[in-house]
């Protein structure tokens, strides 16, 4: 069994369909979400589907072994951020080389790198008139939206579309692939490692 902690800190509508996916799967587990944010959405989402949670505070995370110590205990084979904002540190990434994936909500390596989260990445599509936008799931290493691209998706941004209405569309495509992609990422990456 491959066992799989997201970690998020808002709303975590990626993360619900990550959890629905492998309800009933055999070989993937969603032992836990991981959240820095006591008030983040995602956590009721978590309760809903009796999923175990882990709530810490960004000094914890990034300073002391807190957050590394409860995934080694809960045994995790693979790390998911979805819509989780902060930077990971180095000992949770040297403790999971080529574990941990990402999904950024644009075309990697445009629209990255601090500050491009939630609809600053939409807004910067919009303004540079740019005529696709998408998804990129990749390998996270310690520097931001830097890592190996393992997976990319494209939608049309129309001439007249809002930040919103290209966030929409990003949004379909991450719930279309993001479950599949962690799917196929778990049965042929994690073995090869
Ligand atoms: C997604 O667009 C994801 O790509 C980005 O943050 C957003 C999270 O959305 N990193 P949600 O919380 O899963 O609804």
């Amino acid at each position: 069994m491959t066992k799989i902690s997201i970690f998020a800190s808002g709303s975590g509508s990626n993360a619900e369909q990550i959890i629905k996916y492998f309800e009933d799967s055999k070989e993937f587990q969603i032992d836990s979400i991981f959240c820095n944010n006591k008030n983040a959405y995602v956590l009721q989402r978590a309760k809903k589907h009796n999923i175990d949670t882990v709530v810490f505070t960004k000094a914890d995370f990034e300073t002391n072994d807190i957050v590394l110590k409860k995934l080694q205990e809960r045994k995790i084979d693979l790390v998911v951020l979805a819509g989780f904002l902060l930077k990971v540190p180095d000992n949770i990434i040297n403790a999971y080389p080529n574990k941990i994936i990402n999904i950024h909500p644009a075309l990697l390596p445009k629209y990255g790198g601090k500050g491009m989260y939630g609809l600053n990445v939409h807004k910067a599509v919009v303004n540079a008139k740019e005529k696709e936008s998408g998804i990129t799931i990749h390998f996270v290493d310690g520097i931001y939206d830097n890592g190996k691209i393992i997976f990319q998706a494209k939608c049309k941004v129309s001439k007249n579309d809002t930040p919103e209405e290209v966030a929409l569309k990003v949004h379909q495509l991450e719930h279309k692939y993001f479950p599949q992609m962690i799917e196929s990422i778990g049965k042929n990456n994690l073995k090869k490692i």
